[in-house]
């Protein structure tokens, strides 16, 4: 079953972003080219929780979108933060591309408490044009996708794991590869298990029907959350899907075991699990690790493997004290605070998420 030529339009419009060579040409202002870059940063349920502030000629003020939290799933904002590195780190890569050195300063004007986030800016940005060293992986920006599907060949090597290791800067903030069968399948299981807290706790589960879009036209208005196709549903199962469900049924019984037993698979043909650590959980460290990660998904992406953050277990909310326990128990030993976890393995592209416009973003 083909897309319909409407719907295959509309969805055409809604990731432009991803050709983001094509989308720089019309500005002048070299930071609204390496902002094209930035926002195709992975975050949180596509909400793209970024404001931008331009000032002089040479300034990029970042700010929080106090609109766009997820204050069930994610009380203390700690994954909003992590997507403000995320956007840091492509916004980094991207001054590079262009010639321009960017100096980062974080919290210039002290950090938010977590009722007023969004009030003060995350990071002060300013650029200077200068020789500066290009980085490899801005080519992979635009190629990059959360990829939903069930993984599958062979396991991720050795010196792909190395090779990964070496993309990411260690002091201070670990990152543990889990690649033992017996120790993925546990933290598979968990997974299923938080997932199915999420789903099954009203109050979580609320952001996962507001977030999604369920036809072409939705994906079109919005220009954010996600869609069967970046769950990796395509074909016949999509138009039955898009055709058959909808928001009031995504209430129902029969949706939510789907949805909860398709993580509970996907999570069991993760290759290898990746988890980043921190020494504490503050906003800096939660700042820095997803500029981190960012690299590690860019270079994942050069290697052709897939990932796909899986953050439930984490999250931070009262029901799922317990399964967090197991989970530390079964990553023993460790050190420090276990900020993301994330799947790693090959699986056929998935279409990019939707991004709004860049004029959105910008505050005045
Ligand atoms: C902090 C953070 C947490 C995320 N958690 C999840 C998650 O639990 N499950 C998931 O499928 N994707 C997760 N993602 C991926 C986002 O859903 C994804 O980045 C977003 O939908 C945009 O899609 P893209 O990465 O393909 O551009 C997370 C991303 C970030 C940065």
């Amino acid at each position: 079953m083909t897309q319909k030529p409407k719907a295959k339009k509309l969805l055409q419009v809604a990731r432009e972003a991803w050709d983001p060579e094509k989308i720089v040409v019309q500005y002048d202002d070299v930071r609204l080219k390496m902002l094209s870059y930035a926002i195709l940063a992975p975050n949180p349920f596509n909400k793209q929780p970024w404001q931008l502030l331009l000032k002089n000629t040479n300034e990029i003020n970042l700010y929080i979108d106090p609109d766009r939290l997820l204050p069930m799933t994610d009380p203390l904002h700690r994954l909003i933060y992590v997507s403000q590195g995320t956007f840091l780190e492509l916004l980094s890569i991207a001054a590079k591309e262009f010639g321009y050195k960017p100096s980062i300063q974080l919290f210039p004007e002290g950090i938010d408490p977590v009722e007023k986030t969004g009030k003060s800016p995350v990071a002060k940005i300013i650029i200077e044009k200068t020789k500066v060293e290009k980085e490899d992986l801005f080519n992979q920006i635009p190629l990059r996708v959360t990829n939903r599907r069930p993984y599958k060949g062979p396991p991720i090597t050795e010196e792909e794991l190395n090779i990964l290791q070496k993309s990411y800067s260690e002091k201070n903030y670990p990152m543990r590869f889990i690649t033992d069968a017996e120790k993925i399948s546990k933290i598979a299981n968990l997974m299923a298990e938080a997932f199915k807290i999420e789903v099954y706790t009203e109050r979580t589960y609320a952001a996962t029907p507001k977030m999604f879009r369920f036809n072409a036209n939705e994906v079109a208005m919005h220009r954010d959350g996600f869609s069967y196709e970046n769950m990796g549903v395509t074909g016949n199962i999509k138009f039955f899907a898009e055709k058959f469900s909808g928001r009031d049924k995504s209430f129902s019984e029969s949706f939510k075991k789907r949805t909860v037993n398709s993580v509970d698979k996907n999570a069991h043909t993760a290759k290898t699990f990746g988890i980043m650590f921190t020494q504490e959980n503050n906003r800096i460290e939660q700042v820095e690790i997803g500029r981190r990660y960012a690299r590690v998904h860019l270079m994942a992406t050069k290697l052709n493997l897939s990932m796909q953050m899986m953050s439930q277990i984490l999250e931070e909310y009262e029901e799922l004290v317990e399964v967090q326990k197991k989970f530390l128990e079964i990553i023993k030993p460790y050190k420090g605070i276990p900020q993301l976890l994330f799947r790693i393995g090959h699986a056929k592209l998935t279409p990019h998420s939707p991004r709004r416009k860049l004029d959105d973003f910008l505050k005045s």
